[in-house]
């Protein structure tokens, strides 16, 4: 393949999409994705795309949720940044044909719909019926699909990034980016692809937890590269659990949006008891870690395998045009949401921390940026609030887009890469090393670093993680690589850095949260690793 790109985006959901489409007219790109375009966790996004739209609503009042949410460890400027460019980039997308969901044209009214989820004081989530994310996803990339300067390389998978010490004849000197190791899963090699800079935007780490409501492709790849290549990563124990998840034996990793509760639906014990308002006095709406955590109580304490999230009280005809997704698919399963309750269950749904970036996504290396759920930028804190993430994809894609296309004539031309060496290795013999290790890693991480934890279940899952590095690492450097031992080893890296957090994490903030220590610290800080 001709390796003539400038910039490298590794990674096709809102974020990278974004980020290659700022840049399509200044540089040549090379789009990457371990599958398809749209296999990502944007197209599962149900709910919507926070921004204040709405006249009763202000940036102040969506900043003060934010910040209310995140537990005490939002970057306010970083929120002050995001918040503000949120009506922006709603028009930007509408401009590109997002058909966002009407409202029913009161007088003094948005023209769109606007619901709400945990933690939102108001109405602010713009949103296309509950599949928002496809649909941003199908505009996003009808667009860079008819970009010329943007090459898609679909079914590639990124193994490791090309630095200063991979390039031919290499001089000691500053590290910097260079490109990346592609896996290219059809030809079944790797190749390397130079690039002036690259950014990753390769979503969050979800699938390192037994359920998940992410997409296979959530292995964290982006953050296990850039710590490995020497970046520094924060807050990776703030792993969000999603309180409803569709309970079902044949149900993969089905969400049920937080905006059914936006619209009255109560979440109730099989009983049909309601209970959360004995946790916190914003009942169904109060934020994820909350809500979760209490599901999670009411689990254990009664020994339940789920609880209920009931709509069957609104009118049929409103449940149907505002959730057609999840009344389709919880009929597949024989669920009728109009007239009975679902099953549901938390799972794990969003990668709070990540890479440490500015506000132009830069890392600590240059030439390597960072965007969306891969990265943490400060917007999110201890607890994302819903419907905030979509929104820092856009504004992220955006800044780390424009601060490239400023940089370009400074973004030195890329070194050559030393090719893939593959003279020591052989096809694996015992490919059950791998399916082994990826299922005990994600079942020890969810019993043991899970919404509660434990100083002993933290040093359980420390213990188990030093043995499968060894077992990852000669497997590594024996076999030829394959997607599932790269996802493997990217999962572990991670599981390593959340476990790693959270150990250090002598509180409970946000979304981590310990038996041994309860207490919340009076000055929050951030929990920052470096390689
Ligand atoms: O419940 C939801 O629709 C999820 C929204 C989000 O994770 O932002």
């Amino acid at each position: 393949m001709s390796t003539d790109i400038d910039i490298l985006v590794i990674g096709s959901g809102a974020a990278g999409l974004t980020a290659a489409l700022t840049l399509a007219r200044h540089a040549r790109i090379a789009l990457v994705s371990k599958a398809e375009l749209g296999a990502g966790a944007t197209p599962r996004a149900q709910g919507g795309i926070a921004a204040v739209l709405a006249a009763g609503d202000s940036v102040e009042q969506h900043i003060a949720d934010t910040l209310d949410a995140g537990a005490g460890l939002c970057k306010p400027d970083v929120v002050r940044f995001v918040v503000e460019r949120g009506p922006e980039a709603i028009a930007g997308l509408i401009r590109l044909g997002v058909p966002f969901t009407r409202g029913d044209g009161g007088k003094d009214e948005f023209a769109y719909h606007l619901t709400r989820e945990g933690g939102h004081s108001v109405r602010r989530v713009i949103h296309v019926d509950d599949a928002t994310g496809r649909a941003v996803q199908t505009a996003l990339e009808a667009q860079a699909r008819a970009e010329p300067n943007i090459r898609v390389l679909e079914h590639h998978m990124a193994v490791d990034l090309i630095t200063s010490r991979h390039l031919r004849g290499g001089k000691p000197g500053p590290e910097r980016c260079h490109g990346a190791y592609l896996f290219d899963r059809r030809a079944g090699r790797v190749i390397a692809l130079p690039a002036r800079a690259v950014v990753l935007a390769t979503g969050g780490a979800s699938r390192v937890y037994l359920y998940s409501s992410n997409p296979d492709g959530a292995t964290g790849d982006g953050i296990a590269m850039a710590w490995r290549a020497g970046c520094r990563v924060a807050n990776m124990e703030f792993n969000q659990f999603h309180p409803t998840c569709l309970y079902h034996p044949q149900a993969k990793n089905f969400l049920v949006t937080e905006a059914l509760r936006g619209e009255g639906a109560r979440l109730t014990l099989p009983d049909g008891t309601c209970f959360l308002d004995r946790y916190d006095r914003r009942g169904e709406l109060a934020p994820r870690d909350i809500v979760a955590r209490a599901i999670d109580h009411e689990m254990k304490r009664r020994g339940l395998d789920h609880v209920l999230l009931d709509i069957s009280h609104r009118d049929p005809d409103f449940v149907l045009a505002h959730f057609p997704t999840i009344y389709r698919r919880c009929r597949e399963y024989g669920i009728d949401i109009t007239k009975e309750a679902i099953p549901v269950v938390p799972a794990a749904h969003y990668s709070c921390g990540g890479v440490l970036v500015d506000r132009a996504g830069r890392t600590d290396l240059d030439g390597l940026y960072c965007i969306g759920e891969a990265s943490c930028t400060g917007l999110h804190g201890a607890n994302r609030m819903a419907s905030n993430s979509l929104l820092e994809c856009l504004v992220f894609g955006q800044a780390a887009g424009e601060d490239i296309r400023a940089r370009l004539d400074d973004l030195a031309p890329p070194g050559v890469p030393r090719p893939w060496d593959e003279s020591r290795v052989t096809d694996s013999d015992e490919e059950v090393v791998v399916t082994h290790n990826w299922a005990e890693l994600r079942r020890f991480m969810w019993d043991y670093v899970g919404i509660v934890r434990s100083d002993k279940r933290l040093e359980r899952a420390r213990h188990r993680i030093d043995l499968l590095r060894q077992e990852i690492a000669d497997y590594y450097g024996n076999f030829r690589v394959t997607p599932d031992l790269l996802e493997l080893r990217n999962l572990l890296e991670v599981a390593d850095l959340i476990v790693r957090s959270a150990m250090a994490r002598r509180e409970s903030r946000g979304l981590h949260y310990s038996l041994d220590h309860p207490q919340t610290e009076p000055e929050g800080k951030d929990t920052i690793l470096a390689p």
